[in-house]
């Protein structure tokens, strides 16, 4: 068998869109999306982040898929191979974003997967597998001791399966599966708060600006959010570009999973507000707002215990789907660069990440530590030298190909792209890393550990 056939690749376009919308909605979208929104009180932070995905998602979302579908293999070696005109300075530049790009995959899984361990404890607890608690008690059992270890090996086991069953039969099958459902689900979830109420309170919440309320830091939050909802910084979609069936897919192809991630994004918040808002919680609970509050709320709602457990079901949907790209960003690096077997790798890598997670199982701080360090300057440092080395470093040839099969409109759309990689994505994502290193922060007041506290357990209006 060749190289190529070995690697596999999907099978159609939808079962690529369908993998790449199911790696960008995950927590980010149904946990993190929503309480970040809260926090920062709403719509005028929803409208930056908006403008976020469009000026600096969309352009990279294009740069990594292009670099996959043109490079054929993990990020590492697409690099390695795009690059190879630029001399030394390619070849460099490869292995430091390549390398930190598994790097991050490897960490962010680690931590991932114990906060989807959480999720999938609730779905058991609303099956009635476990006996349902008020959520502050089961969330803080699952973070202040073991508890949450054997979920965290669940999940770790349901994504190495799906890995090492290949990328048409494990991932494109379980994503063409799973995105539907998730999207019924969260139909099914919105029509039953469209009944209950909460619903028009909820989009004023989230669709009326209040520039009143915008601050520097809410903007940062909102751009560095941008890159971790979308799934870019690491490789994820270059490594799944790397198995697109066919080039004039990639521009067309990388709007759509944007859009699918933005809107499922919206319609999280709208459920999650409408119950907030119609039980007399409160948007800003922070990280507990999904594992704390929203629990609470459930126990008043009238079918609250169905209404939780489709909701923790797309939870786990969601989070499954996103962490099957982020162990594939590994296992493709191990299979085409390091040659190993691909089932070996998904193993191999899936046991190294289990047990480095369970420090974040165990120790909360250790979660705080290890997202903030691949959100907040991973992700970022990681998209900047991706939109360096896809403006820079490759073939205008490779660099175009997908604008290429656009016929007229692909020549502008070519030019407006390199424009805004070459300078604009740089000097945006430039900017959110120098302020998070704490460049500009001598002019404001020290800001509250945002960071630190991610997820710990959180007090909220909760009544028992
Ligand atoms: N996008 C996912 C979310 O919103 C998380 C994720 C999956 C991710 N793959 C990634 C984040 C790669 C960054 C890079 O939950």
């Amino acid at each position: 068998m060749s190289d190529l056939s070995n690697r596999g690749s999907f099978a159609t376009r939808l079962g690529f869109v369908m993998a790449a919308a199911g790696s960008a909605v995950g927590l980010g979208n149904i946990w993190k999306f929503p309480y970040i929104t809260g926090e920062y009180g709403g719509g005028a932070f929803v409208l930056v982040y908006l403008l976020c995905i469009a000026l600096v998602g969309l352009p990279l979302m294009y740069a990594e898929l292009i670099i996959g579908r043109r490079g054929g293999k993990d990020i590492l070696s697409s690099l390695l191979a795009l690059t190879k005109d630029s001399g030394p300075l390619g070849t460099a530049a490869s292995w430091v974003i390549g390398g930190m790009a598994v790097a991050s995959g490897f960490l962010i899984l680690s931590f991932y997967s114990v906060v989807a361990g959480w999720a999938l404890s609730f779905f058991a607890a609303y099956a009635g597998l476990l006996p349902l608690q008020g959520g502050e008690q089961m969330f803080n059992a699952l973070v202040s001791s073991k508890t949450s270890i054997p979920w965290h090996t669940v999940f770790m086991l349901l994504s190495v399966g799906v890995v090492t069953l290949g990328v048409h039969k494990g991932i494109e099958t379980a994503c063409k599966i799973l995105m539907p459902a998730l999207f019924v689900i969260l139909v099914i979830l919105l029509g039953y708060v469209a009944v209950e109420g909460g619903l028009a309170e909820s989009a004023r919440f989230l669709f009326a600006p209040d520039f009143h309320k915008l601050t520097g830091e809410a903007v940062l939050e909102a751009l560095g959010h941008a890159f971790f909802t979308l799934s870019l910084g690491m490789g994820a979609m270059v490594t799944y570009g790397s198995y697109l069936p066919d080039e004039g897919a990639v521009v067309r192809d990388g709007v759509v999973v944007a859009l699918l991630d933005t809107v499922i994004a919206l319609m999280a918040g709208l459920v999650i507000f409408a119950v907030v808002f119609s039980h007399g919680g409160t948007p800003g609970a922070g990280p507990g707002l999904v594992f704390v509050s929203l629990p609470s709320l459930f126990a008043t709602m009238p079918g609250g215990q169905l209404f939780g457990l489709a909701f923790f079901a797309l939870l786990v949907f969601a989070a499954w789907s996103s962490a099957i790209s982020l162990l594939e960003v590994v296992v493709a690096f191990l299979v085409d660069k390091v040659g190993m077997d691909r089932r070996v790798a998904a193993l191999g890598a899936g046991l190294a990440i289990w047990a480095l997670g369970l420090l974040s199982a165990t120790d909360i701080d250790w979660l705080g530590r290890f997202d903030d360090l691949t959100t907040n300057y991973m992700l970022p440092l990681g998209g900047l030298g991706i939109a360096l080395a896809a403006g820079w470093l490759v073939s205008k040839t490779d660099r175009e190909a997908g604008f290429r099969v656009l016929g007229p409109l692909g020549e502008p759309l070519a030019a407006a792209w390199t424009f805004t990689i070459r300078f604009v994505t740089p000097l945006l994502v430039g900017l959110v890393i120098l302020s998070k290193i704490g460049v500009f922060s001598a002019e404001e007041p020290p800001a509250p550990p945002a960071e630190v506290d991610e997820a710990s357990p959180v007090d909220t209006d909760e009544d028992p």
